[in-house]
């Protein structure tokens, strides 16, 4: 009858590129049953267990077993293992190659994600998801950050070197508030620069909302709710963009006993506040927010809920 072919000896890398891997092995015994098929696995410190890379069917008469492995990653260890099969089965694996690192190359994976925005006033903040260890293809990896005011065309361009970087931040006293730029990030390494990210629009920083809502009032319908209601800030880039209105509310005369702060986002000019107690007295003012923050507060207004 037989059995399945015992493991494959001697399994060497002859040769390594930054992509491929030429390796050479010797049949262990075919256990009376003539092997058939060789299965190349390999595994990285990245990758969970062995996986099969290649199929090499037996080669007649052959002194020398060898196979080329294709499209491995650049500046990653491997190792290998064979293991060989005959038409009883699959037999055990051979002992693993030594580990070995496959070449640098240019890395050519682009940043995704390039987004950014907000920070202070002469601010451009811009992020970026950081390429894993894996993708670096080699020593000495960094990024390249592109960017230029919309409607200019000379690109301003940083290298951050820092590996686990994925933000940069550009300072310039003459940036607008929420000036739009085009921005890119790339890649590099020791073995050159890569891919840059294709364009995406990042707006620079803002300063927080300058104008206090006007006409802010406040009703209670009930025992336990109170509507406050304030008139719309008409802004501008100079006075600060609003996003939305905070109400903040509180029980006696003064602040240090806020209890409350709620969020409106968008053009809102009306919110009910529930959850209070009865015939009690609540202040409420409102104030504007944008992404650097809030503005200065309405004077307060006061109401007793109902019995
Ligand atoms: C690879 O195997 C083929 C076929 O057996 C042989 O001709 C060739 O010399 C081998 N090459 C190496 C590098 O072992
Ligand atoms: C700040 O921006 C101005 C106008 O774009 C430019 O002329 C100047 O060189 C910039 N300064 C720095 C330090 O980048
Ligand atoms: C906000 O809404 C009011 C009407 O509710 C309108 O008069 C005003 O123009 C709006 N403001 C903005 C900035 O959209
Ligand atoms: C607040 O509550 C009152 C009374 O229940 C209701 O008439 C009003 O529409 C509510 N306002 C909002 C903004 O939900
Ligand atoms: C409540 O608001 C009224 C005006 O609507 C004001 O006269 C009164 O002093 C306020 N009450 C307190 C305790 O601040």
């Amino acid at each position: 009858p037989g059995s399945p072919p015992g493991p494959p000896e001697d399994v060497k890398v002859e040769h390594i590129s930054s992509t491929t891997s030429q390796l050479s092995w010797r049949p262990g015994p075919d256990n009376n049953s003539p092997i058939q098929i060789f299965t190349i696995q390999t595994r990285t410190p990245f990758s969970v267990g062995w996986q099969a890379v290649a199929t090499v069917p037996e080669i007649l008469n052959g002194q020398t077993y060898n196979a080329t492995v294709v499209g491995l990653s650049p500046w990653v260890e491997y190792e290998f293992r064979v293991v060989a099969g005959n038409n009883i089965g699959i037999g055990e694996p051979s002992k693993p190659s030594e580990l070995l690192r496959t070449k640098a190359s240019v890395p050519n994976v682009a940043p995704g994600n390039i987004n950014g925005g907000g920070g202070s006033r002469s601010e451009l903040v811009i992020t970026w998801e950081a390429i894993p260890e894996e993708l670096q293809n080699g020593e000495g990896f960094g990024y390249i950050v592109m960017f230029r005011p919309v409607g200019t065309t000379a690109w301003m361009k940083e290298r951050v070197a820092l590996v686990e970087s994925s933000k940069f931040i550009y300072r310039n006293e003459s940036i607008m508030p929420l000036s739009p730029f085009e921005v890119k990030v790339g890649v590099y390494n020791n073995e050159g620069e890569g891919s840059l990210s294709t364009v995406t629009i990042v707006y620079s920083g803002e300063d927080e909302p300058q104008l206090a809502p006007r006409g802010t009032s406040v009703q209670s319908f009930s025992a336990s709710e109170m509507e406050v209601s304030w008139n719309a800030i008409a802004w501008n880039r100079n006075t600060g963009r609003v996003l939305g209105y905070e109400v903040l509310y509180w029980t006696d005369n003064s602040k240090e006993s806020m209890i409350g702060k709620i969020r409106v986002s968008g053009n809102v000019t009306t919110k009910n506040i529930t959850g209070l107690r009865a015939n009690t007295i609540y202040f409420a003012s409102v104030r504007a927010y944008n992404t650097a923050g809030t503005g200065p507060s309405s004077l307060p207004v006061n109401v007793t809920t109902k019995k």
